[in-house]
């Protein structure tokens, strides 16, 4: 099973992350905790130029970076782990692309279609949207760390990135539950671990 966890800055995908990976652990059901970019020793290197305010990227360039992050994460973690039908959940996957460098970078959706669908990632079976006003989540985030190349974006950036993650939802949702991030930790964590529960018992 291969579930991806989306959403924009602040919207509380580590605290679901912690809740999650303390339920399935009690319960022993075994799931392999990955993220994007950054989940291997190449993806390691591609992320620190990423999200370095101080490296100006042309927004192609940037693609290209993530989509060779996605490529190392998916051929030396994600199959293998499939393969041995192991459970896999990763923080952020193929519908960041079309949000930040689609929407966010301005990208035109055809473009990213031809560089990517000659790739050939899989499908996640189940994606778990968290949606939150973009004020709210970029509070959240100022509060936290200091601002990457991404969250020191102007807020029209994440307006857009928020529209195209529903519009996404909206067009996928035999696979996208959204889950409403103003509910409290507990009720988010809820909602996830029931969907998450409710498609392990489908297959
Ligand atoms: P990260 O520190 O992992 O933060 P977050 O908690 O927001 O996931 O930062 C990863 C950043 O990379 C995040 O701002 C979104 C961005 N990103 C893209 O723009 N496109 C992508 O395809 C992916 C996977 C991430």
């Amino acid at each position: 099973m291969f579930i991806t966890l989306e959403g924009s800055e602040g919207a509380g995908k580590s605290t679901l992350i912690e809740h999650l990976k303390k339920y399935f652990l009690k319960k022993n059901i075994e799931f392999i905790f990955t993220k994007e970019p950054g989940a291997t020793k190449a993806g390691l290197e591609l992320r620190k130029i990423l999200l370095d305010k101080d490296v100006d990227l042309d927004p192609v360039s940037e693609t290209f970076l993530l989509l060779a992050d996605r490529l190392e994460h998916v051929r030396k973690i994600i199959y293998p782990a499939l393969k041995e039908n192991k459970n896999v959940i990763s923080d952020r996957y193929l519908d960041s692309t079309y949000a930040y460098q689609g929407a966010g970078r301005k990208m035109n959706k055809h473009d990213l279609d031809t560089m990517i669908k000659p790739l050939n990632f899989p499908e996640p079976d189940l994606t778990i949207y968290l949606d939150l006003p973009v004020e709210v989540g970029l509070k959240r985030a100022k509060e936290r760390n200091s601002l990457d190349r991404f969250e020191e974006e102007e807020i029209g950036f994440f307006k857009r990135i928020r529209n195209s993650y529903l519009e996404l939802a909206k067009e996928n949702s035999h696979r996208i539950f959204t889950i409403d991030s103003t509910y409290g930790e507990t009720e988010v964590f809820e909602l996830a671990r029931d969907r998450i529960e409710k498609k392990i018992n489908e297959n």
